[in-house]
């Protein structure tokens, strides 16, 4: 934990910002990304994200809020800071105890391959080890400078799926044991277009991975405009840095689909070879 004495005073122009007298992706051995970090102000807790200003130079944001909070109406004063790296913010919060991961011998060509989306299901209940490994295969997906952005909800609630069955007229959701709402985290990953890329990436994973596992599955679009978009943020109270990006229903499939050849050699574009 990091200790020091600053002071505080309206900048001429732009965000009040606290300097910090060392170099912080240094002292928190921190070599690429955003540096997630949390403490006490004059004994108030905060929470925030450090912005480099070059040359090994960090400071931080102080919000009006927090300002409000400390006493600061615009007149220098001294304060006192304790911070701490916030790895929890930076690798995802929450419990991190290892699961009991099962595994398959569906080799990944095979999975790759069979997949197709499953819509019907069964009444059998999915295993939670299912589930985690799935989860797992979701975690391990690749990702733009390994921030890792993701947030998974997980729910077996029959209102709630049929909630989303009925948004949209999503039938796969009325059968469906479960589902998993893949999220994006846009503090974790600024650049839109990557924080989407991830989350497909991720939920890629898990469509494979349950296909490995004998599970079926459906990916769905969630659209901002979509009423089902609405409802899972209200629902699961997401906070406004958590974007669902894809819900995908899972179960014991109750259809069998068949697997017509997909390369198309018209859509292939052979440089030199
Ligand atoms: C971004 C995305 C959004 C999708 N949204 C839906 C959807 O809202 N409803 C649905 O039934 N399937 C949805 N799908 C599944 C596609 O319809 C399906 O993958 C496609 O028709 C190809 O069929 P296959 O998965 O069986 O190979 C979506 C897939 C993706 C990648």
């Amino acid at each position: 934990m990091q200790k020091f004495k600053t002071y505080l005073e309206k900048p001429l122009k732009g965000i009040t910002v606290i300097e910090l007298p060392f170099n912080a992706a240094e002292i928190f051995n921190i070599k690429k990304g955003t540096i997630r970090v949390y403490g006490k102000i004059n004994g108030i807790d905060y929470r925030n994200k450090l912005i480099s200003r070059g040359n090994g130079k960090y400071v931080m944001s102080v919000d009006k809020k927090m300002q409000k909070r400390i006493g600061f109406c615009g007149d220098k004063i001294e304060i006192e800071i304790s911070m701490q790296l916030d790895e929890s913010a930076m690798y995802g919060s929450g419990d991190r105890t290892s699961i009991k991961s099962e595994s398959c011998n569906v080799d990944v060509l095979t999975a790759i391959k069979s997949r197709r989306s499953i819509r019907v299901f069964t009444s059998k209940d999915v295993e939670k080890s299912k589930i985690e490994t799935i989860l797992e295969a979701g975690f391990c997906a690749p990702n733009a400078k390994g921030k890792r952005p993701w947030h998974f909800l997980v729910t077996k609630n029959k209102d709630f799926l049929s909630k989303i069955a009925d948004s949209n007229n999503h039938k796969s959701f009325n059968t469906a044991n479960c589902c998993i709402i893949v999220c994006g985290d846009k503090n974790m990953e600024g650049i839109n277009e990557f924080l989407l890329e991830d989350c497909s990436t991720s939920a890629q994973n898990i469509l494979l991975a349950a296909q490995g596992l004998g599970l079926g599955a459906v990916w769905c679009g969630l659209l901002k405009t979509c009423s089902r978009y609405k409802y899972i943020l209200d629902y699961f109270n997401v906070p406004n840095k958590i974007i669902p990006i894809a819900v995908i229903a899972l179960g014991y499939p109750a259809e069998k689909k068949e697997n017509t050849p997909r390369y198309d050699g018209t859509k292939v574009h052979w440089e030199v070879w």
